[in-house]
């Protein structure tokens, strides 16, 4: 639906409500929407395509926005194809159209439109260019990692709009009306939580401009309260502490452990933890399990042995948590095995692997069910947990 953001600037992106995986591994049970706006001036503008899947709904949109007129450039902030799998048909549609990107993004473009020919329809634009459009003028801030190295933001001091290409994204289409920041989470640890220091470099950027509108790749144009979103932004990227509590993530294969992470959550509650949640990572998401790790600041592992290692879905987790550059944390270790517990030395190998993970004693293990004497264990790791 073509919608106004302001006098000059339409919506012109589409709701994907019936895709199964977003990126082929997370779940989007409100769906997801691709962004993308023209912005009407001397010059038309249109700031990146959608995903291929919603190529004829978002050029029908763009021949409504534009009616009689022609579009001039085709800004291209990221080249990932949920942005940019309508290029080669837009390029098609109007001939003298130009693609308006950093020079890397240029050169991805044959990577993914083999076919095409792009020699004279490409201009690539430097760190903090400019391009007029007549009333507004566009600047580009390159955004490398935030998430493809190719990325630009594009800031129009006319309106004083940033579109900050994933960054300030959210899983769920705009015909879903939610709280922002749950889905926003998810989104920003999965997909960007391994550059943090990228994305520091995108705020500190963003700092020096005037920004009343921020308009991302995914999810609502946000246009007030921009200091709740940038804030989240900021601790999320600098890996700190967004809420004081513990997560306790659990692999069990027959309840017996997860019966321990449970009687764990409720030792913790009856000792004051501010919020415990407990997690099953056979059954339960596992990107917002990821994401509940990064939010809270302590993480107990409980899993079963399995093979001679971990139970398969926390050897899974843990490896999230390692590639998404998970770090500065308290972490508790819960381990069960009926003949040969193996599960605490793999986690503690693995959890030795992240930056500045400290793991708390002690190691508790149990031998295939909790015993009444296990309690005095959880009891001791509940009190190191909360312990300063
Ligand atoms: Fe929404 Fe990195 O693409």
């Amino acid at each position: 639906m073509v919608r106004n953001i302001t006098s000059d600037i339409k919506y012109i992106g589409v709701d994907d409500t019936d895709l199964d995986l977003f990126e082929s591994q997370y779940i989007i049970p409100n769906g997801i929407s691709y962004n993308s706006f023209i912005i009407d001036d001397e010059k038309i503008a249109i700031m990146d395509t959608v995903d291929g899947r919603k190529c004829d709904e978002w050029l029908a949109n763009l021949a409504e926005a534009l009616g009689e007129r022609q579009p001039d450039f085709l800004v291209v902030q990221h080249m990932e194809p949920d942005h940019a799998g309508c290029i080669e048909a837009v390029m098609e549609r109007y001939p003298d159209l130009q693609i308006v990107a950093t020079a890397r993004a240029v050169q991805m473009l044959p990577q993914f439109f083999e076919e095409f020919d792009f020699e004279g329809r490409t201009i690539a634009v430097k760190e903090s260019e400019s391009l007029s459009l007549g009333r507004h003028t566009l600047q580009f801030f390159t955004a490398p990692m935030v998430h493809w190295p190719e990325v630009m933001v594009t800031y129009d001091a006319t309106d004083k709009v940033l579109f900050s290409a994933d960054g300030f994204g959210k899983f769920g289409a705009l015909s879903h009306e939610e709280e922002w920041a749950c889905e926003a989470r998810r989104y920003y640890f999965n997909i960007c939580g391994k550059y943090g220091a990228p994305v520091q470099a995108l705020l500190k950027k963003a700092a020096t401009l005037d920004i009343e509108i921020i308009a991302p790749l995914h999810g609502p144009i946000l246009t007030e309260n921009l200091g709740y979103y940038i804030g989240l932004y900021d601790t999320w990227s600098r890996y700190d502490v967004e809420t004081e509590g513990v997560f306790i993530a659990c692999a069990s294969i027959h309840g017996g452990t997860l019966a321990a992470a449970e009687l764990l959550a409720e030792i913790l509650r009856e000792k004051g933890a501010p919020k415990v949640s407990v997690a099953d990572l056979s059954r339960d998401d596992m990107a917002e399990a990821i994401e509940d790790a990064f939010r809270m600041s302590r993480l107990v592992v409980a899993a079963a042995s399995y093979d001679g290692g971990v139970f398969p879905p926390m050897h899974d987790f843990l490896h999230h948590l390692q590639i998404k550059g998970y770090q500065r944390r308290k972490v508790g270790i819960i381990e069960n095995g009926s003949w040969a517990p193996c599960a605490g030395r793999v986690m503690h190998e693995m959890l030795s692997q992240m930056k500045q993970v400290e793991i708390v004693e002690p190691t508790v293990t149990l031998w295939s069910r909790m015993k009444r004497a296990d309690r005095a264990a959880l009891e001791t790791l509940a009190d190191a947990l909360l312990a300063e």
